[in-house]
């Protein structure tokens, strides 16, 4: 059966010390109260060493939130998958929205920086989601469809089986207008059923498949209730310890 997860974006938030801070306060925070659910922060990759520390005394996992699609060499600024491993970070944010729009990120780029984490045994936590107006055009579903066949069916069955989807429509992320429940599990069991089509019933019920976009400790629960949704990729409320133990809790 397939895992539940919380993850924690932290985008380009917090200087080192608040980092600290924050990754402490939620693993005493859990400490006290086991989470029922995989907790995962995605930290700038200048924290990462830091991060993992906590985590490995903690029930904290951490990912990073990019990956260079080169293995190595002359790639300045850049960050191998190889490298992550090497910290034995076991994750990696992949086709966010804000590196498709700010950093032109293609679904054909995003193949292969997957294929990089694969190669080295990192999950991939794959973002896909409409902006608003290809959903006011009815065009959301296509719009799925094609990211996820692009950046993900050419992988075989085995690879596949270590992605995590996280689905974000793009007009819920920052703007406090969620997604209703009803559309996120819509959405995903749309999803759920393209993977089925692809990989078979089984590879489909074991993939995990995380909503997000202005999820928070008010709202997780109502969406985490649905069938198909299976945890959520938080960004805002991952930045306050309460409010992200809270939406761990809401399992
Ligand atoms: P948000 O961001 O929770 O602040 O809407 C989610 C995300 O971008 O992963």
């Amino acid at each position: 059966m397939r895992q539940k997860i919380v993850a924690g974006n932290w985008k380009m938030n917090k200087l080192f010390h608040e980092a600290e801070d924050l990754v402490s306060e939620i693993a005493n925070e859990l400490e006290d109260h086991e989470p029922d659910c995989e907790v995962i922060i995605c930290t700038p990759a200048v924290f990462l060493e830091m991060t993992s520390d906590y985590a490995d005394e903690s029930q904290i996992k951490t990912a990073a939130q990019n990956v260079s699609q080169y293995t190595s060499g002359a790639y300045t600024g850049e960050i191998s998958a190889e490298m992550l491993a090497s910290m034995e970070i076991g994750y990696c944010v992949i086709g966010h929205s804000e590196r498709r729009k700010y950093f032109g990120e293609t679904d054909e780029l995003l193949a292969e920086k997957t294929e990089r984490l694969l190669e080295n045994n990192i999950k991939p936590i794959f973002c896909i989601g409409e902006v608003l107006e290809e959903r006011e055009a009815s065009k959301h579903f296509e719009v799925v469809e094609s990211q996820i066949s692009k950046g993900l069916f050419n992988l075989n069955k085995e690879e596949f089986s270590n992605i995590i989807l996280a689905y974000e429509p793009v007009w819920a992320i920052g703007t406090g207008k969620t997604a209703s429940p009803q559309q996120a599990q819509e959405m995903h069991s749309f999803i759920r059923k393209l993977i089925e089509k692809k990989y078979g019933a089984e590879t489909a019920d074991n993939t995990s498949i995380l909503y997000g976009g202005s999820c928070n400790a008010k709202n997780a629960k109502e969406l985490f209730a649905n069938a198909d949704v299976d945890g959520g990729l938080i960004g805002g409320a991952s930045l306050k310890a309460d409010d992200f133990v809270k939406i761990i809790q809401s399992f």
